[in-house]
């Protein structure tokens, strides 16, 4: 956490499932395209409102590696929102000094899809604000089994001893190595489960579960999900914090 200028603790990485688009649309009587674009905007009003706040880092679950399952004509419409948020959104983004990275298995999407999202890295990565995750054709077993691959690789060549692999060395063969683990985890529509995301960097991340659609997500329902997990307490498995030695 990070104490910001009103002396509040922030917590340095949050990490969001953007849930329930579909159910948003549907309790409104419209197409489910018609909720991932309110989707859109609410994305837009949160990336606003972490920078503001000081966050340091904002993941945000855009497309599962099972969401390919999904029918046609949704997932083209999702990949279509994607193409619009990166050419209309970039240049705002990097003007308010956002730097934006993204995890996921890029190696099986298409080939405009794929530069899109080398351009936005690419134009932003000289930006010190907020750190943006885009998690697309992001699964966290599939991280992991991709991590672990390379370490199989590295053992095979003998390179490395199967002895010398620890969680610290497997975690470095993650998407991002270099960030924080999420402090938080917030996830709207009120389902409560975690859907293959960040399983790896989870392990102490708190976990906050809102009950109203993603759309509907705006600065106050973050700040509000910010301040309950400021009511949580952290141990990470050994006691609460004491004075003294
Ligand atoms: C989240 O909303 C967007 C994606 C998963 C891409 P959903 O599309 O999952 O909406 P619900 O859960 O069906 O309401
Ligand atoms: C998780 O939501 C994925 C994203 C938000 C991108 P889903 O809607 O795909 O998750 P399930 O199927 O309800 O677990
Ligand atoms: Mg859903």
């Amino acid at each position: 956490m990070q104490a910001t200028r009103d002396g509040f603790e922030m917590p340095r990485h949050v990490a969001i499932i953007m849930d329930g688009n579909g159910r948003w649309a549907a309790a409104r009587g419209l197409p489910r395209v018609e909720g991932h674009r309110r989707g859109v905007e609410a994305l837009r009003k949160t990336v606003r409102a972490a920078s503001d706040l000081g966050i340091a880092v904002l993941t945000i679950f855009s497309f599962s590696s099972e969401n390919w399952s999904r029918p046609q004509s949704e997932i083209r419409d999702l990949l279509a929102l994607l193409r619009r948020f990166i050419r209309n959104d970039l240049a705002d983004l990097h003007k308010s000094n956002v730097r934006v990275r993204i995890i996921g298995e890029r190696d099986d999407l298409s080939g405009d899809i794929r530069s899109l999202l080398e351009e936005a890295e690419d134009l932003t990565r000289g930006n010190d604000g907020l750190v943006l995750v885009v998690a697309f054709n992001y699964g966290a077993r599939q991280e992991i089994a991709r991590a672990a691959r390379r370490l199989a690789i590295e053992v095979a060549a003998g390179r490395l001893s199967a002895e010398a692999i620890t969680p610290e060395l497997l975690a470095r063969q993650l998407d991002l190595p270099d960030l924080p683990d999420p402090d938080v985890i917030i996830r709207t529509s009120g389902e409560q489960r975690l859907s293959n995301f960040l399983l790896w960097q989870a392990a102490y991340s708190e976990l906050v579960f809102v009950p109203i659609n993603w759309p509907d997500f705006d600065r106050a329902t973050l700040e509000s999900a910010i301040a309950e997990y400021r009511r949580r307490e952290r141990r990470f498995g050994g006691l609460i914090a004491q004075t003294g030695s």
